[in-house]
């Protein structure tokens, strides 16, 4: 895990954008976010304990790459790099490639964090974020929640956009905005 600001220049998200002014994961707990690394992605007994602990009771595995997604994979990459928030916390532990989370510091600076293998984070309710692949345009992570009422392979792989999926279904009031 590597955690620093944007550098908020041009170019295409999925390259680093790194400013050269580094963060620490103490710097991330001032934003609420929790960060850990369970290096072991074949044993889920750390995985098991968080989920525990947090009550963290759905599990989604997700795969986000062109050999995955095919055709709608750059649609979809460039959705998930809208800036948007959840009413609840975002939990992700990446089981394969990479990707970035950038998240708002209290100065509205973006912070990035570039996620890898066994890295694992916990975005906290509120907090404005977007995710990109890096540019190996693979990233496989799996997603937990407290309650999430439709599965979210559901969402990432319909030609919903994330507003369309929510106001569609007739359970949203149950359905957590996810992305
Ligand atoms: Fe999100």
């Amino acid at each position: 895990m590597k955690v620093y600001y944007y550098d908020n220049q041009s170019g295409d998200q999925r390259l680093p954008h790194d400013s050269g002014e580094t963060l620490t994961p103490s710097d991330l707990l001032n934003l609420g976010v929790l960060s850990y690394h369970f290096p072991n992605v074949d044993d889920p007994t750390a995985i098991n304990d968080l989920a525990s602990s947090r009550s963290y009771k759905n599990r989604d595995v997700i795969t986000v790459s062109p050999d995955a997604m095919g055709d709608i994979y750059e649609d979809k990459v460039k959705g998930f790099f809208h800036e948007h928030l959840h009413e609840d916390e975002e939990i992700r532990y990446i089981l394969d490639g990479a990707g970035y989370f950038d998240c708002r510091a209290k100065d509205e600076k973006w912070v990035r964090i570039l996620l890898e293998k066994g890295d694992l984070i916990v975005m906290p309710a509120g907090i404005y974020h977007r995710f990109t692949t890096d540019e190996n345009n693979v990233s496989g992570y799996l997603l937990l929640g407290v309650f999430y009422f439709l599965s979210y392979s559901f969402f990432l792989l319909s030609s919903l956009s994330p507003l369309s999926f929510f106001t569609s279904c007739k359970y949203k009031r149950r359905v957590r905005l996810i992305c």
